[in-house]
């Protein structure tokens, strides 16, 4: 039998509903934390390689469900296919990151393809129908991108840098090109978005990881503005949950400026406040310091209750404040499920 969608808590709470248990989920719950994970990264050298295998990055999507049973899967990828897709070089050396082609001027965004090519993130479309074939029917399935501005910084500094300096630097210098960077990074992502939700993701979140880097009035116009045009896309097909990472008190109004769905907390902002600041209704998601789930224990107890404290009777989807980090030990997680699903009620 199957269930109707609205059977799946993440949809429920994305829809405005308080649940509990709060539905649970970890951004980047696929990786290098998992012994699974490495066995499978292993037989792979190349990472976006192992993005564009359909099997293997299905496997990896899937490693985190069986395993702790959360209410979501994420379509393993990285936000980083897009600029790949878009024709700029982009490399991940081991234990380095991301390595970009940098654009540094007008000539090297005439370099991108006008549009980005879909037939190239093909294998991506078809890991999701992949996934979908197994995937629990209480679980959800959630697709992503990066936002304009996160994916923008990583394409103009050419790699990951501290303060975003270079993308910034290019916003206040030549404002005109910096927005037809952005502007083809919100087409792409738009179409993008529109054929994974063809395959089969019923939710997409939006990671704007560096979006508290940009100052006031270049954070509405290369964050806010972006996200906006995204949202109103794709939202009258699926709900959207934006990740606005470091914003601080920009959080109040962000869900209803943005239009999103679902508003992605990180760990810097206090539970209590945001359950004050934003409002009523409003779907949040996080909180919990990755950082409290690697040293596990009494840290990780009094985080997660504060968090469950926090948004009791508030439509709340349990997540970390960022990503899993590679040194955090499995149990760790399994015990954070445990308590969220005990105690969250
Ligand atoms: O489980 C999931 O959350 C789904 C998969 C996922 C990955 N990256 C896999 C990945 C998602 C949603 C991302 C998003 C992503 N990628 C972001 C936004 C979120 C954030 O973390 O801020 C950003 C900025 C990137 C770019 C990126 N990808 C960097 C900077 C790195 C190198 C740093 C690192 O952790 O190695 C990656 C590589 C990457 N993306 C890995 C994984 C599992 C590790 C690669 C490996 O296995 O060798």
């Amino acid at each position: 039998m199957t269930r109707p969608a609205s059977a799946k808590t993440l949809l429920r709470v994305l829809a405005g509903e308080a649940v509990g248990p709060p539905p649970i989920w970890l951004m980047r719950q696929a990786g290098r934390y998992l012994p699974e994970y490495r066995a499978l990264r292993a037989r792979t050298p190349s990472f976006l390689d192992f993005c564009y295998a359909p099997k293997i990055a299905a496997e990896a999507t899937l490693q985190p469900i069986r395993r702790y049973g959360f209410d979501a899967a994420i379509l393993f990828s990285d936000i980083l296919v897009v600029p790949d897709a878009l024709g700029q070089v982009v490399r991940f050396e081991a234990g380095e990151g991301p390595r970009l082609d940098p654009i540094l001027d007008r000539a090297g965004f005439e370099k991108l393809k006008p549009q980005i090519d879909l037939e190239r993130l093909s294998p991506v479309f078809e890991t999701i129908g992949r996934i979908l074939e197994t995937l629990p029917e209480e679980t959800a399935l959630i697709g992503f991108c990066g936002a304009p501005f996160t994916v923008a910084s990583y394409m103009v500094a050419g790699r990951g840098t501290p303060d975003q300096g270079p993308a910034r630097l290019m916003a206040y210098r030549d404002p005109e090109l910096f927005a037809a960077l952005i502007d083809r990074l919100v087409e792409a992502s738009i179409a993008y978005l529109h054929r994974q939700i063809d395959a089969g993701v019923e939710v997409v979140q939006i990671f704007d990881s560096w979006a508290g880097a940009l100052a006031p009035g270049e954070y509405e116009r290369w964050c806010l503005e972006p996200l906006r045009r995204i949202a109103a896309a794709v939202s009258p097909r699926v709900p959207v949950i934006g990740f606005p990472k470091g914003i601080g008190a920009r959080l109040a109004g962000f869900g209803e400026a943005a239009g999103v769905a679902g508003v992605g907390l990180d760990s810097g902002v206090d539970p209590f406040w945001a359950a004050k600041a934003l409002p009523r209704g409003q779907t949040t998601q996080g909180n919990l310091d990755p950082l409290a789930l690697v040293a596990g224990g009494p840290a990780l107890e009094a985080g997660a209750r504060r968090i469950l404290e926090a948004f009791r009777g508030r439509p709340h989807i349990f997540n970390l404040g960022h990503g899993v980090t590679p040194q955090t030990p499995p149990e760790h997680v399994a015990a954070l499920v445990e308590l969220v699903r005990r105690e969250g009620r």
